[in-house]
């Protein structure tokens, strides 16, 4: 196995495992998101399928069927797991595929209208060149709608202290790509229509509620499962002695780019 696929299949191990817990905590908290995604798209829009890259358990189904109705959608997972409760969600609707891969290069020949992807960019090793990829699947005048979690900045949100207790432990990786997205389309012959911070409220019961579903259920589990118990017993202890000791409101910015293949490159 190659250094890329060993690196894959751990990626996708960690969200087999997190299937049933991410479906349960994390889906009813990031449907607003996933609602913006998709409402971004506007009903006019060239022929072909809407792909959708890092589907995991696949919440953009509904709101896409209802929002356009009679298109075909195929949605990409890595995870077989999550790959198969996608296809569950999809089960009676010939119109909608799922796609058990690498999202992070796609074929131009999948010509489609849109490209829908919720909160899958920011854990992909390239994120500028899979943008690119994925605008280079769009037909001229299709969109694409990608929400990913930027580096935290909230203040004193469970997000932001959870990477600032990891950062100890684990380097923060480099984050220039998000400053290449926008050049990078629009060097394609992209229009980039919005670019902006979508934040909604998200609460979780306590803090060590939210640490358990990040690293069992949520994209801590492939450290989790690399670092092993004893680490992330130690993180917990450190994690809960800086977050309150309550109910745990706050309001993490996302970043929503949308854009439009005004031209092939
Ligand atoms: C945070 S979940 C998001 C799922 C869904 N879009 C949502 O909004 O709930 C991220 C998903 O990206 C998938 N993923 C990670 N790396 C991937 C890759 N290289 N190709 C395709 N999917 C990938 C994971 O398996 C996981 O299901």
């Amino acid at each position: 196995m190659t250094e890329h696929a060993g690196y894959l299949a751990r990626i996708a191990r960690g969200w087999d495992e997190a299937v049933d817990g991410y479906e349960a905590y994390y889906v009813p908290r990031f449907a607003p998101w996933v609602a913006a995604a998709v409402k971004a798209l506007p009903q006019a829009l060239p022929e072909g399928p809407v792909l959708v890259p890092c589907c995991g358990t696949f919440p953009e189904l509904d709101v896409l069927t209802e929002h356009l109705p009679g298109r075909e959608i195929i949605g990409i997972d890595l995870s077989a797991g999550m790959a198969a409760r996608a296809r569950r969600r999809a089960a009676g609707n010939p119109l909608v595929h799922v796609i058990e891969g690498d999202a992070s290069t796609l074929d131009p020949s999948l010509s489609a209208a849109a490209v829908v992807s919720v909160f899958g960019l920011q854990q992909l090793p390239e994120p500028d060149a899979t943008i690119l990829s994925w605008a280079g699947t769009l037909r001229p005048d299709g969109l694409l709608s990608v929400v990913y979690w930027p580096a935290s900045t909230e203040p004193g949100g469970a997000f932001t202290v959870l990477s600032d207790v990891l950062r100890a432990h684990v380097s923060a990786g480099d984050r220039s790509w998000e400053t290449r997205l926008v050049p990078t389309l629009e060097a394609q012959g992209a229009t980039v229509e919005r670019d902006e911070e979508p934040s909604f409220p998200m609460v979780h019961p306590d803090a060590d509620t939210f640490f358990t579903a990040h690293t069992r259920t949520g994209p801590l589990r492939p450290l989790a499962d690399s670092r092993g118990e004893a680490f992330i017993e130690r993180l917990r202890e450190e994690f809960l002695r800086r977050a309150p000791a309550r109910e745990w409101r706050h309001r993490p910015p996302a970043r929503h780019i949308v854009a439009r293949r005004t031209s092939r490159a």
